[in-house]
């Protein structure tokens, strides 16, 4: 199947994936046919404002069609389609990123506070899993064709340690699920999480977190 079919199939996933999990949903119910995301609009409500007009272009988003450059030092490339890039998910409660991975590329340990997260392989191979809150791994590796899930708020993370470039849908019950990227919420916060709170938390000294603060500050 062609990428861009497997996109579309993963995209109608997402759909059955949010109208089946409504019950638990990670965003509120949608009150009208569409809301198109006024995304300039200075009104503050829970998602955005509607604008008055819209058209075709409000729904349609092509930049999952191409791979995305990792050429970075985790070799890994998240493209969201959220409800930033397609304006017309405002209300909608679904969205979808593609994510490319080098060869020995990681998508680091991350949280989505607002969705449940379902992977889909286009090519390559990756190892993937998340964690619990009783600290158990569930993990697998995972090749194209294939999916996994990610549930809401857990940490998880993609490996792909594999000799040739991979990629993935990922899915969303959310229009902006959200993403705390565990070791730079820690370690790259503006203003920074004190010294004194990272070496107790990780038994470690100040060089230690000092070194990680100077790899993980923005360059
Ligand atoms: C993958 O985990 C992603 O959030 O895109
Ligand atoms: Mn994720």
């Amino acid at each position: 199947m062609a990428a861009v079919g497997k996109i579309y199939l993963v995209a109608v996933v997402t759909v059955v994936l949010a109208s089946i999990s409504s019950p638990v949903s990670a965003d509120p119910e949608m009150l009208q046919d569409v809301c198109v995301a006024d995304l300039a609009s200075g009104v503050k409500v829970n998602g955005f404002a509607c604008k008055p007009t819209f058209n075709a272009s409000d729904f349609f988003f092509d930049g999952l069609a191409k791979p995305g450059l990792t050429n970075n030092t985790l070799g890994s490339r998240v493209t969201a389609a959220n409800v930033e890039k397609v304006p017309g998910l405002n209300t909608l409660g679904v969205s979808l990123s593609r994510v490319d991975y080098a060869p020995g590329g990681l998508n680091p340990p991350h949280t989505h506070p607002r969705a449940t997260e379902m992977v889909y392989v286009l090519y390559g191979e990756l190892d993937v899993g998340f964690i619990t809150t009783a600290n158990v791994l569930v993990s697998k590796s995972i090749k194209m064709g294939e999916t996994f899930v990610f549930p809401r708020g857990l940490v998880h993370f993609q490996k792909n340690n594999g000799k040739d470039p991979a990629a993935a849908i990922a899915a969303f019950n959310s229009q902006l699920p959200g993403t705390q990227s565990i070791a730079a919420t820690l370690f790259a916060a503006s203003p920074p999480v004190p010294n004194n709170v990272l070496t107790k938390a990780f038994q470690v000294g100040t060089k230690e977190v000092e070194k990680i603060k100077s790899r993980l500050a923005p360059k």
